[in-house]
């Protein structure tokens, strides 16, 4: 007679094969559900369940100007997921945390860009196929717009909460020079993107002037735009600029590289523009991924999210000129930096101690 612990040793552990496909069954799923999402943030959906409150499919497509039966089929799927509730009179109402991931872009848990990634890579998936044989770059257009979506609402959040009062003290003559209203800092916000760091630099210390570069066209017009909004035109100037290349102005006090060293083509002529950049005292701050010491295989979540970014994302952006030198985010370890540092000429590079799971801050001077 078997007993239920006969039963529990019976039962086959799963083949390592299983284990694969089990793996990359949740991943298929999990894919599937952020591009979901992606289309409740583009619809409109979440917004209008958050502002206009709790509907039915009726309600809702009317709301949004969206299909009634796609409607339908998108809020069952969003209460299967467990991102919305229905009531017995199939009103559909957000769940908790939803509002702050998917709905208010300056919350600390906005997470709306990460639904943006999937769909920019897909676009350029064709792109990249020929580039792996190729060996030719894929420029940022070749992801569409939603590119520039991803990349804004990734870090804005972060910019929005924690650049002013968590990490800048860390730096305190960077802070102080800042904030000093007798000698109005210099500020370049290298690769700027749509400039979000470049406002709240801008709107927290209200004697500064940011000049905020980038190369990518549609992120400095979206940035003229938000800068506009927010009030801080008159001493934010976006403007579509090489970094890599000595920069259009100088005198600096401070230059920052919000993660994008590791996405250039020549890191080390960006560094060196920055550091020619600077005026006397001036320091340049490099936001970097918070990778391991050491490659690492296989790696923790970090690593695994880097590695996936750089095939996809970084290398081949960085590598649209020849002789590209481009680093990616895997590898733009510690060691990497004090490197890339001491080749562009600074005589001192530290570590900020900003404790943070994505990113490493260092400051380069000399
Ligand atoms: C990962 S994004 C970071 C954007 C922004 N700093 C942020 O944190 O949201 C990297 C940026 O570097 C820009 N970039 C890449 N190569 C560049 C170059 N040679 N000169 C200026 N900007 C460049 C890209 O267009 C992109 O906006």
């Amino acid at each position: 007679m078997s007993t239920m612990l006969d039963q529990v040793e019976e039962t086959p552990t799963p083949s390592a094969a299983e284990e694969v496909s089990g793996r990359l069954f949740l991943q298929t799923l999990a894919t599937a559900e952020l591009l979901n999402a992606y289309l409740g943030v583009e619809l409109g959906f979440y917004r209008s369940l958050s502002k206009d409150g709790p509907a039915t499919a009726a309600v809702l497509a009317e709301r949004s100007g969206a299909d009634l039966r796609y409607t339908q089929e998108w809020l069952a799927q969003q209460a299967v997921a467990g991102l919305l509730t229905v009531s017995e009179e199939a009103v559909f109402s957000l769940c908790d945390g939803v509002h702050e991931t998917l709905v208010d872009e300056t919350s600390p848990f906005y997470a709306g860009g990460m639904a943006y990634i999937a769909p920019a890579m897909g676009r350029a998936l064709p792109s990249l196929v020929a580039a792996f044989r190729s060996g030719d770059g894929v420029p940022l257009t070749s992801y569409g717009a939603d590119a520039v979506t991803a990349q804004g609402a990734l870090n804005r959040p972060a910019y929005e909460n924690s650049l002013i009062d968590e990490w800048l003290p860390q730096v305190p003559e960077v802070q102080a020079r800042l904030a000093d209203s007798t000698r109005p800092a210099r500020v370049a916000d290298l690769g700027a993107g749509v400039g979000w760091a470049s406002i709240r630099l801008a709107e927290a210390f209200p004697h500064i002037s940011v000049d905020g570069y980038d190369l990518d066209e549609e992120s400095i017009a979206r940035g003229r735009r938000y800068v506009a909004d927010r009030g801080v035109a008159g001493r934010v100037d976006l403007e579509v600029a090489d970094i890599t290349r000595p920069l259009p102005r100088d005198g600096y006090d401070v230059a920052f590289f919000f993660e994008c060293l590791h996405d250039l083509p020549h890191p080390v002529a960006a560094l060196e523009a920055a550091r020619r950049s600077l005026a006397p005292g001036g320091s340049v701050i490099v936001m970097e991924e918070n990778v391991a010491e050491n490659f690492t295989a296989p790696g923790d979540e970090v690593e695994r999210f880097m590695a996936a970014a750089g095939t996809l994302w970084c290398i081949p952006q960085g590598r649209t000129e020849t002789g590209s030198e481009v680093v990616g985010p895997l590898e733009i370890r510690p060691a990497r930096m004090q490197r890339l540092s001491e080749t562009a000429g600074f005589t001192s590079l530290e570590i900020v101690p900003i404790e943070h799971p994505f990113w490493r801050f260092y400051r380069l001077q000399g």
